[in-house]
């Protein structure tokens, strides 16, 4: 298997599993305040920002970077009719949304970096917890800013401490740092208080479901959830120290 393809059998499992158990769909609600198989750290409240951005009385076309099952887009598209269009490498994942979701719907399976869209076609652009995977962040930024109509907005959930190295703040993050290099003007959000607020009741949700889990035969969920949520068994203070979350936007 290619580098590019990191994680890639991982995801594949992490989505059969959210296809069939219960106890994660049940987990999610709780933890998340609604069920879009989160692999990441998406809340309803971070996923309710995306809303302001998508314009409403006309069709709006949304792109979800590493879609996963389609499930955040499909609430999207409930709340403001928009065209969803999303891409993940993995296949489960794609198969799951293209099952779910029929109507003014495009799902891809592609790799971020190498799967290509027509320029400005879209109003709103999301990557949740997925820049990382970019195997190089910035031309992926200037190639996703291309696919963005005037105006179009590109709307980046950011996680730093475990796929990427902790720096000092907000403006000095690798995703930061290339906006900056290529003098494209950015607003940002610190949202690292309300991310350890969502991760202890990430680990009381997983706990709360442990059994459910363990019924089913998916303890080794339970277990990663368990893993996921650890850094939030200290102080709000030394999980600072070691872990931050940013929203970052960027208006085309
Ligand atoms: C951390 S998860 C986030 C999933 C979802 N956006 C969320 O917030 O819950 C990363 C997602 O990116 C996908 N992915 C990972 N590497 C990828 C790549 N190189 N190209 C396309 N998708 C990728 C995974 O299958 C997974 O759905």
């Amino acid at each position: 298997m290619s580098d590019k393809k990191l994680f890639y059998n991982e995801y594949e499992n992490f989505y059969e599993m959210a296809e069939r158990s219960d106890a994660f769909r049940n987990f999610c609600k709780d933890a998340f305040g609604d069920d879009f198989s989160q692999d990441g750290f998406s809340d309803i409240k971070q996923i309710d920002r995306i809303i302001d951005y998508i314009p409403t009385g006309r069709e709006s076309h949304i792109l979800d970077v590493g879609c996963g099952n389609g499930k955040m887009l499909g609430y999207l598209q409930k709340r403001t009719n928009a065209f969803i269009h999303g891409f993940d490498y993995s296949e489960n994942a794609i198969n799951t949304a293209e099952k779910l979701f029929r109507t003014n719907a495009e799902f891809r399976q592609g790799l971020i970096g190498e799967i290509d869209y027509p320029t400005e076609q879209f109003d709103v652009i999301t990557s949740m917890d997925t820049m990382y995977f970019a195997p190089d962040m910035e031309k992926f930024i200037l190639q996703a800013i291309g696919w963005l109509k005037k105006d179009g907005v590109l709307f980046v959930c950011y996680q730093e401490g475990d796929v990427m190295p902790k720096t000092d703040n907000k403006d000095t993050t690798v995703f930061a740092g290339a906006l900056q290099k290529n003098s494209i003007p950015y607003e940002v959000e610190d949202i690292t208080k309300e991310t350890y607020e969502l991760l202890k009741k990430k680990r009381e949700a997983a706990i709360l479901h442990q059994k459910e889990f363990e019924n089913e035969g998916s303890s080794e969920w339970f277990d990663m959830l368990m893993a996921q949520t650890d850094c939030v068994t200290e102080s709000f203070g030394l999980f600072a120290e070691k872990m931050a979350r940013y929203i970052y936007t960027v208006r085309k």
